[in-house]
């Protein structure tokens, strides 16, 4: 046992006193505790093993399985993988998914968007106790291929096509249920739920926190810089200890027709002319710079949602910065501030971190979110002698001031990223997704790759790095909320037969590339998931690494083996769990899709013919993103 394990286990550690605040708070409070995860099972958020649980990291007991480039999802031996909730299902009584994509514009904001990405799920309270077979699951959808979402795709672009496209974005909140029918246990969708409901680009959403309401969040249809409508490029996810949902906004320059001679904050952000693959902008005025500067400045946000009050508008939270946000990942400092990682997922962009002014207190769980309108947001410097440094991004401190162009803190918000660059934040190579261990709160994350990066440095220790790695860091005092850290690379990606011995990585395991989604289950277990893109997948350097996958990492020993591997030319992203571990949710983004993310729409099935082709009774016609629920046969612990 080494300190780590001594610190996770210390009765007397703050932690554990705010748990003991949460148990006994009063009864109103606890069942919304209970729901949010705070329960037996999912006490990670206190830096605590599972009371219920298993104390001590627990090890990896499957079987790995090899790579593949079949066109379906396969999972060990002992396992069993069920389709839940795929492109175009209704979220409730609604209509159903049309094989030709002739559903239309209004149909579709009842129904699953496309691109399933980052998700959560959030247990039902039973008898004082967290369900692990009732609850609600909020997901993301993040964009969407027009080739296959109209049945004649793009040709004859229309006020009705760009409607569609704007509800098949978004979030989705279903509320799921494990049964049992004809002796076989499913998840089932209840329908109809009073809690189901489709985000989508087009919902109106409240603006909080200090950039609301300042002049640059004003727009000629929101004079006032507080509502917006929508929130787009939902990539990943966090989740917070009052129950609610954060869904963080990626790509959303790719949404908006920039000027032809762009403002160097434009730039900076990627707003340029003819940049607007998605053609919102020919029919929807707000996306097109020319005709609206500022919308551009009201995406690229954490928005948060309640799923337990579907009539709550949902929140963007402008303390959190304003970046190309792949995920936000909630912890808790030491004193019960709340500690937000969140990354910037685009070559040599950076890593931030969010501390709240004010502690969480169980008492108040209610008002959790104001929590997230008031902090400081940090930005990441790695040294090359393996210490790391928290900047903070305020204004009238490291130079943010007036004389270096920043007029207030909400310009700072506004601007992140110039922000950032100034205080010489360290340049990464892609960070998508942040898992906090929750035996010792180390903090890992994601580097995809970065093949433009031509000269390394400590943090990022390979030029042209083609197969991304995973660094992480242990705060100062294991306190979240500390102003350094230590840091080391976990594990260097890569194929062991690669001809190029820099590119063969330190895997001990099965090979994978180009990690993206990570997430720690209840018992310490790492699971990677993997996003090469279809240009590269199967050939080249990726040639005998398969379709994209996802692994599990052992953090004592490092081994790492691989547990799923998915269709032709998606990714596997978002994962989360029930709070007893026994299924395990997990999307499947964009089967079969095509180079530049447009298929044709007279051969839709050109790319994959996932998932009809794998589920019997499942409408094809096209390729569909889904989430997939994977259990045990014999109903054990997942990857146990
Ligand atoms: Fe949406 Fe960086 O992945
Ligand atoms: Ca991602
Ligand atoms: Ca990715």
């Amino acid at each position: 046992m080494d300190d780590k394990d001594l610190l996770s286990n210390d009765g007397a550690n703050p932690h554990f006193a705010q748990l003991l605040t949460a148990l006994s708070a009063t009864a109103t409070t606890r069942r919304r505790l209970l729901q949010a995860g705070l329960g037996s099972a999912a006490l990670s958020f206190f830096g605590l093993p599972a009371l219920a649980g298993p104390t001590g990291r627990a090890g990896i007991g499957f079987a790995p399985i090899s790579i593949s480039s079949d066109d379906v999802v396969r999972v060990p031996d002992g396992y069993i993988v069920q389709l839940l909730y795929a492109w175009g299902d209704p979220i409730a009584d609604g209509p159903a998914f049309r094989a030709d994509a002739g559903n239309s514009a209004g149909e579709q904001a009842e129904q699953a968007g496309m691109h399933h990405d980052g998700m959560h799920f959030f247990p039902w309270l039973v008898d004082g106790k967290p369900s692990s077979t009732h609850g609600l699951l909020c997901i993301n959808h993040e964009y969407t291929d027009d080739g296959l979402l109209h049945p004649d795709g793009m040709v004859d672009w229309s006020h009705d096509k760009t409607r569609k496209s704007q509800n098949a974005h978004g979030v989705s909140v279903i509320e799921v249920e494990l049964r049992e029918s004809g002796g076989v246990l499913r998840w089932q969708l209840l329908r109809p739920s009073p809690y189901a409901r489709r985000i989508t680009a087009r919902t109106p959403i409240r603006i909080a926190g200090p950039a609301a309401g300042t002049p640059d969040m004003r727009t000629r249809d929101d004079r006032r810089g507080n509502v917006v409508f929508g929130t787009l490029a939902n990539c990943a996810m966090g989740h917070t200890p009052w129950g609610t949902y954060l869904t963080c906004e990626e790509n959303f320059n790719s949404y908006f027709n920039g000027l032809v001679e762009p403002t160097a904050d434009q730039k900076r952000y990627g707003i340029r002319a003819n940049g607007a693959g998605f053609r919102w902008h020919e029919h929807d005025s707000r996306f097109d710079v020319a005709t609206e500067a500022n919308e551009a400045n009201r995406f690229g946000w954490v928005v948060e949602i309640d799923p337990w009050q579907p009539a709550q508008a949902p929140v963007k939270r402008t303390a959190l910065g304003r970046f190309k946000h792949e995920c936000a990942t909630v912890t808790l400092a030491s004193d019960g501030r709340v500690v937000v990682y969140m990354s910037d997922d685009e070559a040599f962009e950076y890593l931030y971190k969010f501390v709240s002014s004010d502690r969480f207190k169980a008492s108040e769980a209610a008002a959790g979110g104001r929590l997230l309108d008031d902090g400081t947001l940090y930005v990441a410097r790695f040294d090359g002698d393996g210490k790391g440094r928290w900047i903070a991004l305020q204004y009238g401190q490291n130079g943010l001031d007036p004389g270096n162009g920043f007029a207030d803190q909400a310009d700072i918000l506004i601007r992140t990223r110039q922000a950032a660059d100034l205080v010489g934040a360290t340049k990464m190579d892609r960070p998508e997704w942040l898992a906090v261990d929750p035996q010792n709160g180390e903090v890992y994350c994601t580097l995809t790759n970065n093949r433009k990066r031509l000269v390394a440095d400590a943090a990022n220790p390979r030029a042209e790095n083609a197969f991304g790695h995973i660094i992480r860091w242990r705060e100062e005092q294991a306190d979240a909320a500390a102003g350094v850290f230590d840091w080391d690379v976990f594990v260097l990606c890569g194929d062991p037969e690669n001809a190029d011995a820099a590119r063969r990585g330190n895997i001990k395991g099965d090979a994978f590339a180009s990690p993206d989604g990570l997430w720690f289950d209840r018992d310490g277990r790492l699971w990677i998931q993997t996003d090469a893109s279809g240009s590269v997948l199967n050939r080249g350097d990726y040639q005998r690494l398969g379709n994209n996958q996802m692994l599990v990492a052992d953090i004592a020993s490092g081994e790492i083996r691989r547990f799923l591997t998915g269709p032709k030319a998606c990714e596997i992203t978002g994962i989360s769990a029930t709070p007893d571990s026994r299924s395990l949710f997990i999307n499947v983004q964009h089967p079969g899709e095509a180079a530049g993310g447009r298929s044709s729409p007279s051969a839709p099935l050109a790319g994959s013919g996932w998932p009809a082709n794998q589920f019997p009774g499942v409408t094809g016609g096209r390729p569909r993103s889904a989430t997939l629920v994977v259990r045990r046969a014999d109903g054990g612990v997942v990857g146990s």
